[in-house]
């Protein structure tokens, strides 16, 4: 940690030795504790591909494996879907030796509504549930031994409340016919999920997970899951920012998670330089916001270091500046700058605190 403090002290100073050192490869310094991991577009293979064949051992699609993107017409032949963006990430991962975490099966978001929909206007439950059942059963059977691991079900939690009752899967297949405490719509995304591929290893994944209520919600469905056998691992998104939470609030969540016998790992990360609800902008990425950015990416991988044995991944949202959806989010058009790399691909400050303490 001294060394932690050293290193953004020098960068808060300007000096620039550190960044004229070679960079090394935080896969390879991180291969003792855990996969390094990436979210990408297909094009982001070309447009960042030495970066992430240089820094990351797994993959994750941002989108390209999601409901609209994947299949994205009606039925279940080879018609209805559309692989090649999905095939083209797994393709450049096996090339360069990496695994691949497969992102998301059920989704409030990017299900295209066709999918809810029947003779009759709203699709029956039945018919829902088949469509899912058919869903999961193409992605899983295709990219066995490919994706080791997936994203089964995606913020099936309300951020206050129980369920989040405005997912199409909720209203359709959610109500909870074998009375285990759970919607229904949930638990056969993951029984199905595991009778396509035993050998996959089945995630819940959630944002706002690594504290207060919602923890305990998320503890209390994967402690249900866990019971029936169906899931392996939670994933903690982090889409957090440079001023929460703090480490220790996440060292106690992954603890929490892995008392239950499951894997946990950090699903989606990216530090935004803004405080959650500020709406301003800014022209550039402010020196002290930089070093405090550095400092919160220090703090939180000391603690993932320290956990290492039950934290099994570490994926960023993204891997460099100049391609984050935080520039749509929560503000149309406003630059963000959440990720170890910068717009220019150069490693940032944030970067040299998690590769070297
Ligand atoms: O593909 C269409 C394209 O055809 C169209 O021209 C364009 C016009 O807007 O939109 C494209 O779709 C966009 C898609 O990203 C692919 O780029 C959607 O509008 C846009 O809404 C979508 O955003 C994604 C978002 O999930 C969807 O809600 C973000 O890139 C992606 O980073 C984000 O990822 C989610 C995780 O899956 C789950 N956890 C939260 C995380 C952030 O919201």
């Amino acid at each position: 940690m001294r060394r932690v403090v050293f290193f953004s002290a020098l960068l808060v100073a300007g000096i620039s030795s550190i960044e004229a050192q070679p960079v090394p490869s935080l896969a390879a310094v991180y291969q003792p504790y855990f996969p390094i991991g990436a979210a990408v577009e297909p094009q982001t293979l070309q447009t960042h591909g030495d970066l992430l064949a240089a820094q990351v051992n797994s993959l994750v699609a941002e989108n390209a494996m999601k409901w609209d993107h994947i299949h994205p017409r009606r039925g279940n032949d080879s018609s209805a879907y559309n692989f090649s963006g999905a095939d083209a990430i797994v393709a450049f991962a096996q090339e360069h030796g990496m695994r691949v975490r497969g992102h998301t099966l059920i989704w409030h978001q990017q299900g295209p509504p066709m999918v809810f929909r029947g003779a009759g206007g709203q699709a029956t439950r039945a018919e829902v549930l088949e469509r899912m059942r058919d869903h999961i059963t193409t992605l899983l059977t295709r990219y066995r031994g490919k994706v080791y691991a997936w994203d089964v079900v995606n913020e099936a939690l309300a951020d206050a409340g129980a369920w989040r009752t405005d997912s199409p899967w909720f209203q359709t297949a959610g109500a909870d016919e074998d009375g285990d405490g759970i919607p229904d719509s949930s638990v056969k995304a993951f029984e199905y999920a595991r009778s396509a591929d035993p050998t996959a290893k089945l995630f819940y994944n959630d944002y706002g997970i690594e504290a207060g209520d919602k923890l305990e919600r998320a503890y209390n469905l994967v402690k249900a899951l866990k019971q029936k056998g169906l899931v392996d691992g939670v994933g903690i998104q982090g889409h957090w920012s440079i001023y929460t939470p703090d480490a220790g609030t996440v060292r106690a969540a992954i603890e929490r998670f892995a008392s239950l016998g499951v894997e946990v790992q950090i699903t989606e990360l990216d530090l935004s330089v803004y405080r959650w609800g500020d709406t301003s902008s800014l022209p550039e990425l402010r020196p002290d916001l930089a070093s405090r950015q550095a400092a919160r990416y220090a703090a939180l991988f000391e603690v993932f270091r320290k956990e290492a044995g039950k934290l099994t991944g570490v994926t960023f949202w993204g891997v460099a500046d100049d391609e984050t959806w935080l520039d749509s989010f929560p503000v149309a058009g406003r630059k963000d700058w959440p990720l170890l790399f910068g717009t220019d691909h150069q490693p940032k400050g944030a970067f040299w605190a998690v590769a070297r303490w």
